[in-house]
């Protein structure tokens, strides 16, 4: 498997995994293969962009042809589909963008690799990275396993699920080799300033307010996202055909708690008083079909494939908050343009009085 492409490669989780792979793996040729939606930002790999075997290709997975041409051109023999719309609260304003890219563009995909590959699957693999949020919300106790029925409820996780299904039903009915992971909420540097975490790590910073849907007790499983690409690169290399495995950092938080243990931090790296950040926490109107509880049970990957995370919760998110800190040229970047218009429709006119 020595020519790799990965879709979705300037986004978050991606540029991570093209970053991992690049380094790790000199004699394997890396094609990156990205639409750029205001997700995707070529500044997440400045620093591997001359490697010899890092290559991009503009590209939007639903565009079969270019698909056939970038198999056939670069001879590729695995894939690592990350391409997707992937911010809930965008699904719930603008379905439809989720069902092109995370369905039509799934199917499109393996359709590609199915034709390039003639049928003939020797040494191929089609790896399918996926979400936690396909089996829906837990109640106070338990985990999601492999096993745990799927049950999606926004139209995010609703498409994920959806591709996922379609993924395996080319193992099933074509013998496509494949392999799916669902792991658990990603956080860490080049994260887009929509999600919670580092959304809230720029309105510490700018004394905005930090907008915590309900009562903020909604609990997500966080994981280091080089954790997270070290688990990709050992599924995909050691993983075996047909199989799903979860990935998850089996550390939950409440949505509250993890605020104010963010803005603790904050108060230290920005020499504020202690106490001072937490002031800017402002609870607002609630996400609709807001999923309560997500964890993950990741004994599969332990067991069988030896990996578990790498670093605390602590650790990372002072990696984290260090990070943001350390290249205020790529947030102001990422947050100048359409993500003002997103924000002003998204949170309107918060105060931090409110
Ligand atoms: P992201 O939104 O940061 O990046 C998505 C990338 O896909 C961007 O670079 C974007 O330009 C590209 N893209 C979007 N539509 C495309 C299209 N039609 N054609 C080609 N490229 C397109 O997302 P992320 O957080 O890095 O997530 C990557 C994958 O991992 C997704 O499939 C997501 O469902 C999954 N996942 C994410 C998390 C998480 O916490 N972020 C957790 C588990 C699984
Ligand atoms: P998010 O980062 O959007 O990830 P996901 O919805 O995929 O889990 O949200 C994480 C949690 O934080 C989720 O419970 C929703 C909540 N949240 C807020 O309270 N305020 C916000 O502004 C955002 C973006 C999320």
């Amino acid at each position: 498997m020595n020519n790799i492409l990965v879709t979705g490669g300037a986004g978050f989780i991606g540029s991570h995994v093209v970053r991992r792979l690049v380094k790790k793996y000199p004699e394997h040729n890396i094609v990156s293969y990205d639409k750029l939606t205001y997700a995707g930002n070529l500044e997440n790999l400045a620093d591997v962009k001359d490697a010899p075997n890092y290559h991009f290709v503009k590209g939007d997975i639903c565009d079969g042809e270019l698909l056939q041409q970038v198999f056939a051109d670069r001879r590729i023999t695995g894939v690592l589909h990350l391409a997707a719309e992937s911010h809930v609260d965008r699904s719930i304003v603008n379905p439809m963008e989720f069902i092109r890219t995370n369905i039509v563009g799934t199917v499109t995909l393996l359709n590609a690799a199915k034709n390039a590959w003639k049928d003939d699957f020797a040494e191929k693999r089609f790896y399918h990275i996926s979400t936690d949020e396909v089996y829906g919300s837990l109640g106070a106790a338990g985990f999601f396993t492999e096993d745990t029925r799927y049950d999606p409820h926004s139209p995010y996780s609703a498409s994920k699920a959806s591709s996922d299904h379609l993924v395996r039903a080319y193992h099933d009915t074509y013998g496509l080799p494949v392999v799916i992971t669902n792991c658990s909420n990603n956080y860490g540097p080049n994260h887009f300033p929509e999600k919670l975490i580092p959304l809230a790590i720029n309105n510490i910073k700018t004394g905005k307010p930090i907008p915590i849907y309900g009562k903020g007790e909604n609990i997500r499983d966080w994981l280091y996202v080089e954790d997270h690409a070290a688990a990709i690169d050992l599924v995909f290399h050691k993983g075996k055909n047909g199989e799903t495995y979860n990935i998850g950092g089996h550390n939950e938080w409440t949505n509250i708690a993890l605020i104010r243990l963010l803005c603790s931090l904050m108060d230290k790296k920005l020499g504020r008083q202690e106490g001072q950040s937490a002031k800017q926490i402002t609870f607002v109107t609630d996400r609709a079909g807001h999923d309560l509880r997500y964890a993950i049970d990741a004994s599969k990957i332990q067991r069988e494939l030896g990996w578990t995370p790498s670093v605390t919760f602590e650790q990372g998110l002072e990696k984290t908050v260090d990070w943001y800190l350390a290249n205020q040229a790529w947030l102001e970047h990422v947050v100048s343009g359409e993500y003002e218009k997103y924000y002003e429709k998204q949170y309107g006119k918060l105060s931090a009085e409110n």
